[in-house]
């Protein structure tokens, strides 16, 4: 049943392990043939998009990290101006909300505090409409917004959000698609993007298969305090993603920064006992990073680099590569978070710490 480990050792890995399936359940029923179902946001949805100039995106955590990386997506796709905040600063500031503005919260549980209390302080605001994006039906959130999209993840035990956060990216691009079916996206593009989210489950099926290298690959931060997590564009909030999670359940101090930032003030920490930790997937990154890379080398840093098998990045004294399949360059933030996953995971057990239950975090923070 839903609630046992089966052959997994933690819930994490047999979450991390599910995600195959719960991305298809998330993409099940709400694409057509090349485009995606707006009605899948409900039947007032079609209506309400159409009146969409604005998007304020509030959420906590992992979820957090969710918004914003479709700040990204709906920016390009669907040519909307986006705000994303944690919901805790949110809801204490004087916002000021354009009209036509829609509200989005997004959270695995529904039930987190200063999400719902942001909904509600919205409510107040004269925005558009509220749209949820949430894994538990019937929660609090799903019951009190306009909109509903139900991630379709299934419960999630292990505090450290895993499967969760993957099909909140894969509901973002679904609503990214139909904000932008209905503002005239080209149809090449959206056709081409609902081809590649059919085909995302069976790649993220290949770099869990990658599992053994990565696991290899964490022993090298075993015995760190700090690790440094790069990352560009959409991939800077993957890069705070898998700094959250190495915190989170390794203990291990780690911080994310946008790559371009390196120069301005992390790079003066980076030594041997500093592992880099970079999400590269594309050309254009990689170009940058190969400078980056130098600096870091300079400084006796070791790197570690998550890279797109096409663009064929070497390994070198000093850089470690791992190779992840080739994917639509859009759908890259969700496939390079699941090595990150797999590096906390297999650090934390090389650690001995208790997985499933980090000291001092709960699943579902509940009380402000
Ligand atoms: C807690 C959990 C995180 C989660 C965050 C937001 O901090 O430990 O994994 O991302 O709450 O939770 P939500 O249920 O709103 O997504």
């Amino acid at each position: 049943g839903a609630a046992s480990k089966g052959d997994y050792r933690h819930f994490m890995l047999k979450e991390i392990h599910e995600q195959p399936a719960v991305i298809a359940a998330a993409l099940e029923g709400r694409l057509g043939e090349r485009s995606v179902l707006v009605e899948s946001f409900g039947p007032e949805a079609e209506v309400l998009f159409r009146q969409v100039r604005q998007i304020h995106i509030v959420a906590c955590g992992t979820s957090y990290h969710a918004g914003m990386v479709a700040r990204y997506w709906l920016e390009r796709f669907a040519g909307v101006p986006v705000q994303v905040e944690v919901a805790s600063e949110y809801r204490y500031r004087q916002v000021v909300v354009p009209e036509g503005t829609l509200f989005v919260t997004l959270s695995q549980s529904g039930e987190t505090a200063d999400t719902l209390a942001a909904l509600r302080f919205a409510r107040e605001r004269g925005y558009l409409a509220s749209l949820a994006i949430c894994n538990v039906p019937g929660s609090s959130l799903v019951r009190e917004s306009d909109l509903t999209l139900m991630t379709q993840a299934g419960p999630e035990i292990g505090v450290a959000s895993t499967k969760a956060f993957t099909t909140q990216l894969t509901a973002l691009m679904l609503l990214t698609l139909a904000l932008g079916r209905v503002r005239g996206l080209d149809e090449a593009v959206q056709a081409d993007l609902v081809a590649a989210l059919r085909g995302l489950p069976g790649l993220v099926e290949r770099v869990l298969a990658l599992d053994p290298e990565i696991e290899a690959l964490s022993m090298a931060f075993a015995e760190k305090h700090h690790a440094l997590f790069l990352g560009r564009g959409a991939h800077f909030p993957i890069a705070l993603e898998g700094a959250l999670k190495l915190k989170e359940i390794s203990y291990i101090h780690a911080e994310a920064y946008p790559a371009g930032e390196l120069k301005h003030g992390p790079l003066a920490l980076v030594d041997s006992e500093m592992p880099v930790i970079s999400v590269a997937p594309n050309d254009e990154l990689l170009d940058k990073l190969k400078s980056n890379l130098q600096e870091v080398r300079a400084r006796g840093g070791v790197l570690f680099v998550f890279a797109d098998e096409q663009v064929g990045m070497a390994e070198e004294e000093g850089v470690h590569v791992l190779h992840l399949p080739h994917v639509h360059e859009a759908l890259a933030p969700i496939l390079y978070t699941l090595p990150l996953q797999l590096l906390s995971y297999h650090v934390a057990v090389l650690k001995g710490t208790d997985v499933d239950q980090p000291r001092n975090l709960a699943k579902s923070v509940t009380v402000e």
